[in-house]
């Protein structure tokens, strides 16, 4: 007998979240005409993709010369060797036909004199295989691009008659037999339950970011898919690998684009120093982000920081004309007025390396097919279920990922999974019957955390998690400092079991919500301090001291992390090292992208 009273809902595909990948999955599936269902914990429009400013990489050779292999090189390159080359392939091919569908849609991106999309550098991104200058690839809508392409895809969506369940909070998947059948959620205005029943559930929950104290992500970012995947008993990969964006504002962590610096902005230090100039002579301040944040780091370690306590940096944007500012960085202007109090047009912004993407997340193929690995097959499949953007890991940014690679992997793969699930679902199909004993599951777990009436508050319990992922799983990593994090935070996990919700109601209860979100949260930080602390070398944003080498004899790897609890059990899965199309059929030279030091 449930706990709760619900309604049923049946559809072919349910989309959980309404993010850029969200929305792009939402979008294509409806288009193909199987009946879609999108449910998001908050309005379409207000999903973290809303905050992504600089831009979405493309070859489209707008600028000058470029070309998919270029991009697919920079990507290889960027992800330190991690990334699967059939889903690089992918991103990097597909790239320009993403880009080109979202200007048809109607994304109103910034132009050229000729009036052709307007493309601006980021890091990373060369020309040449990395022997060249810098390519302008990052297409742009000022520097409010990620609010455009959600805005465009929502109304898409909604043309196309995809269906919105919003501020409905999802609570786990209903697993049958092997396979995901659907979804259960939570009303929040009402206090209503709902069951989705469905062929096909697709995972866009977005990053976890605010699993640490600082982070560029919004308070929503809470791993809800890594949390219900983890949960049903499927691993999280990588999720040792969490990026620092170098330019967060000091104290806020309010994000400033990288655009900033692919515009002619540079960092200095306390002495007044262009020090990217030292560390990456040939793409300075546009290296890898992995880099620029390391090398940020160490200037405030070793003395030259800036402030009174000498603990950030200056990023310098004083210098450009103001028509470039206020043409093509409009929103960093007023978010360095409002979070720095600085004119940045007299002054430089103080900055700091914050936290603000996961390439880590649920395995899937290129296709974003998750993965149940199996020692006989890693890339065995589970049906029904597929995770797209920041949620899953394709994996397409390996150690980590260039800037604009995030908007560009919501739409390719988004598209790829409305591809891929018109291949395999059939509309005419009948929905498999209800799993009542799961759904009875499911509201018998709500219903312990909505009782809970343990002794510590749910925001006492998430400060602890923050302060120790921040502490532990920094920029720079030790053997000593992330044995103390994995201890100190499979105490914490612990303490669930002892978490207190002071309010029982149903409707717009915040308490519950945030504790169920930390309940999310937990599983994410988990298998991220734990995956770091048995990497024994460093590669891409994984820096180790005590182990400063790329080790590809050993590491080459991806890892997995079944967490159950505060237990977290280890496996890895080879890196996929096969491309789509041969060399002779038009693909990538592999030579090129064979593992080598990477410098900027
Ligand atoms: O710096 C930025 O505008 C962020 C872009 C990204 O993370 O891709």
């Amino acid at each position: 007998m449930s706990a709760y009273e619900y309604e049923t809902h049946e559809y072919d595909v349910v989309v959980v979240g309404a993010g850029g990948a969200g929305l792009r999955a939402t979008l294509g599936m409806a288009e193909q005409g199987l009946r879609t269902a999108c449910v998001t914990k908050v309005f379409p429009t207000r999903s973290h993709t809303v905050a992504a400013q600089g831009g979405i990489a493309a070859s489209l050779s707008n600028m000058g010369p470029d070309s998919w292999q270029w991009h697919m090189y920079d990507t290889v390159k960027g992800s330190d060797w991690l990334g699967d080359t059939d889903a690089m392939e992918y991103l990097a091919r597909e790239a320009p036909k993403a880009v080109y569908e979202l200007e048809h849609y109607g994304v109103p991106f910034s132009r050229t004199e000729e009036g052709k999309i307007y493309q601006r550098p980021f890091g990373g991104h060369t020309t040449e295989y990395g022997e060249g200058p810098p390519v302008q690839r990052t297409c742009a809508a000022a520097d409010r691009t990620g609010h455009a392409i959600l805005h465009t895809l929502y109304g898409q969506s909604l043309k196309h008659n995809a269906e919105f369940y919003i501020e409905y909070f999802a609570l786990d998947l209903i697993m049958t037999n092997g396979k995901c059948t659907g979804v259960v959620a939570w009303k929040l205005d009402d206090g209503t339950m709902h069951v989705f029943n469905a062929k096909m559930v697709v995972l866009a929950t977005g990053g976890y970011g605010r699993a640490y104290f600082s982070a560029t992500s919004a308070h929503t970012c809470t791993g809800d898919g890594g949390g219900m995947v983890a949960r049903a008993g499927l691993p999280l990969q990588d999720m040792e690998f969490v990026q620092f964006h170098p330019t967060g504002i000091y104290g806020s962590g309010c994000l400033i684009t990288e655009g900033a610096r692919g515009e002619g902005g540079y960092l200095t230090n306390s002495e007044g120093e262009r020090f990217m100039e030292r560390y990456a002579p040939t793409y300075k301040d546009l290296a890898s982000r992995d880099v620029v944040s390391r090398c940020m780091t160490l200037e405030i370690r070793e003395g030259r920081g800036v402030g009174e306590h000498k603990d950030h940096i200056h990023l310098h944007l004083n210098h450009l004309p103001p028509e470039t500012l206020h043409e093509r960085l409009p929103g960093i202007s007023e978010s360095a007025r409002i979070f720095a109090g600085v004119d940045l047009t007299k002054e430089p912004i103080p900055v700091l390396p914050t936290v603000h993407y996961n390439m880590g997340g649920i395995p899937t193929n290129y296709w974003g097919e998750v993965l149940s690995p199996t020692a006989d097959n890693p890339d065995a499949i589970l049906p029904g279920l597929m995770a797209v953007g920041e949620a899953g890991c394709a994996s397409v940014h390996g150690a980590n990922r260039l800037g604009s690679n995030s908007l560009i992997d919501l739409v390719v793969f988004g598209r790829a999974a409305a591809i891929r699930a018109a291949e395999v679902v059939n509309p005419k199909d009948r929905n498999e019957p209800a799993n009542t004993a799961a759904i009875d599951a499911i509201f018998d777990r709500f219903d312990r955390f909505r009782n809970a009436n343990g002794s510590i508050p749910t925001a006492e319990l998430r400060l602890e998690m923050q302060r120790t992922m921040q502490a532990d799983a920094a920029v720079f990593r030790t053997d000593k400092t992330l044995a103390e994090g994995v201890a100190k935070m499979k105490a914490i996990a612990a303490k669930m079991a002892d978490i207190k919700v002071t309010d029982r109601s149903l409707i717009w209860n915040s308490d519950l919500m945030e504790t169920l979100e930390l309940a999310n949260l937990m599983p994410n930080a988990l298998a991220t301090v734990v995956g770091a602390e048995a990497r024994k070398e460093s590669r891409g944003a994984h820096a180790h001291e005590d182990y400063p080498d790329r080790d590809d004899v050993n590491w080459r790897k991806h890892s997995l992390a079944w967490v159950d609890g505060n237990e977290v059990r280890l496996d890895y899965r080879p890196v996929r090292l096969d491309p789509l199309t041969t060399f002779e059929e038009g693909g990538i030279d592999l030579k090129k992208i064979a593992p080598k030091a990477r410098v900027y």
